[in-house]
């Protein structure tokens, strides 16, 4: 059976991941919140290497919200210093291996070494195309979606794939984002807590208990069994094709 119109290939899946879980799995363990996100940070490397086994051609973690500034002052140090370190001991790695990093969100608020480090990871990475590796840091999707709206030029009619190109901000090195066809949130809540909401407009939805330090390839392989169980609609009825 196939969709009518949804000439998607198969190798080229939009997978989002909402990584929670990491304080949780910590605390259980009786370490420190912050062990939690260092394992996750291991988790990220595990995931991303091997994403593009499963055909996922774009993979955006939710890395920190807008609203995770207001996390007690030392758990946000530590997960921005945690960043920092991760990114430049993984950037030369990225470019080894075709993956492209890109960040979304905002930058103004975020410490400017950091924000220098982004940019040469963007720059030093621009031409991978194993894989496009998308971090959300100081994101809010209804704030992203603010921006791109007011971006719109007054009486200029904008088309919903012009609007995407429009929700990566002025940044030429980004593409417009592909819609997300895979959610993934691990740590047992069902919610998509303001990410990638206009990209999520058809996503499927994943919901796990594993908390993400946990989250290894056989639970990523599990998501995708289901994902590809699922049957994807997009509003139309389903014909079967008849040969
Ligand atoms: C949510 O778990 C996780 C975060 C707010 C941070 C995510 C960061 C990482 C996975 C580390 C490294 C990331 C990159 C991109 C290198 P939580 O702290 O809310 O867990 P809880 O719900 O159990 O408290």
């Amino acid at each position: 059976m196939a969709i009518p119109g949804n000439h998607k290939e198969p190798q080229d899946l939009h997978v989002a991941i909402i990584m929670d879980g990491n304080g949780r799995w910590a605390t259980r363990q009786g370490k420190p919140r912050f062990m939690g996100h260092q394992a996750g940070a291991e988790r990220v490397r595990e995931i991303v290497k091997v994403a593009p086994e499963y055909h996922i051609s774009t993979l955006t973690l939710f890395a920190f919200s807008s609203d995770n500034w207001q996390r007690p002052t030392s758990e946000v140090e530590f997960l921005m210093r945690l960043f920092h370190s991760h990114l430049l001991s993984e950037i030369g790695e990225c470019a080894d291996n075709g993956i492209r990093l890109q960040f979304i969100g905002r930058r103004d608020r975020l410490n400017p070494a950091l924000v220098t480090l982004m940019r040469q990871a963007e720059a030093k990475t621009a031409k991978g195309e194993n894989l496009l590796l998308r971090a959300a840091v100081d994101y809010s999707s209804r704030e992203a979606i603010l921006q791109a709206a007011q971006r719109i030029r007054p009486n200029q009619p904008v088309s919903k794939k012009q609007f995407s190109r429009l929700l990566c901000g002025a940044d030429p090195l980004h593409a417009a984002p592909a819609d997300v066809d895979l959610l993934i949130r691990t740590g047992g809540e069902q919610r998509l807590s303001d990410f990638l909401l206009w990209e999520c407009a058809y996503a499927e939805l994943y919901f796990t208990h594993t908390f993400w330090p946990d989250f290894d390839k056989a639970a990523l392989q599990k998501a995708m069994e289901e994902f590809h169980r699922r049957e994807r609609r997009f509003g139309r009825v389903l014909q079967t094709i008849q040969t």
